[in-house]
């Protein structure tokens, strides 16, 4: 749960030094490998060992875009069925999803619509989301080909990757392809005046040192 395990990002995310700050959410049907991608991009490790996670947990990482210091919020989601009430309480105010599915497992690729129809209930509209098929590194095993994934990513308006937690496939570019995407849509925001994200009305808040309203971003 955040409140418990909120300490393992607490010394850096009291770290006011940044010029925007993203919160991304992953989601996707339990054991396809969240937790482990998360890891892989925050820590560089990889373990075999499957800990399913309880409610909701979060990594900050800072990158650079540009010259502008970046600070990522992820959040990483239990995907077992009992924790949705929480997790779906969290999808407010993420400006990024990252929606995975496991290439060696065909349920997790089929509950994709749904992960899907729960980010346009429960988050921003303007919310981007890239869609990602973990375990990669298994093709023996694989039941879901990249075409089907492709082709499913661009039904639902959304980019694609495979990728390998464990080979460390991918997983950088995820993220970073993830962050162009925000700031992107930021700058288009921002050009058409954008409420949501000038601030002229609640909504989430795309950085917590706000650049002076319609300055675009530089990313
Ligand atoms: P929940 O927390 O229950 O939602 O699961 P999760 O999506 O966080 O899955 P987790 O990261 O715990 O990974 C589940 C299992 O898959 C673990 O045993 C991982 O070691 C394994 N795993 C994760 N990513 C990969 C990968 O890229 N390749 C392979 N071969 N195994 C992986
Ligand atoms: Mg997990």
């Amino acid at each position: 749960m955040a409140s418990a395990t909120a300490t393992y990002g607490q010394k850096e995310s009291s770290d006011q030094n940044f010029d925007y700050m993203f919160k991304i959410l992953i989601i996707g049907n339990s054991s396809v490998g969240k937790t482990s991608f998360l890891f892989r991009y925050a820590d560089d490790s990889f373990t075999p060992a499957f800990v399913s996670t309880v409610g909701i947990d979060f990594k900050v990482k800072t990158i650079y875009r540009n010259d502008k210091r970046i600070k990522l919020q992820i959040w990483d989601t239990a995907g077992q069925e009992r924790y949705r009430t929480i997790t779906t309480a969290y999808y407010r105010g993420a400006m990024g999803f990252i929606l995975m599915y496991d290439i060696t497992n065909e349920e997790s690729f089929n509950a994709v619509q749904d992960w899907s129809t729960q980010i346009k209930t429960y988050s921003w509209d303007n919310a981007q989301v890239l869609l990602v098929g973990n375990k990669c590194d298994m093709d023996d095993e694989r039941m879901v080909s990249g075409d089907r994934g492709r082709q499913l990513s661009e039904h639902l308006g959304f980019e694609f990757f495979e990728a390998s937690a464990k080979d460390n496939i991918n997983v950088k570019q995820t993220f970073e392809r993830l962050v162009d995407i925000i700031c992107e849509k930021m700058s288009e925001s921002l050009d058409a005046g954008d409420p949501a994200i000038t601030g002229a009305k609640q909504g989430p808040q795309l950085t917590e040192q706000p650049a002076p309203p319609h300055q675009d971003c530089a990313c």
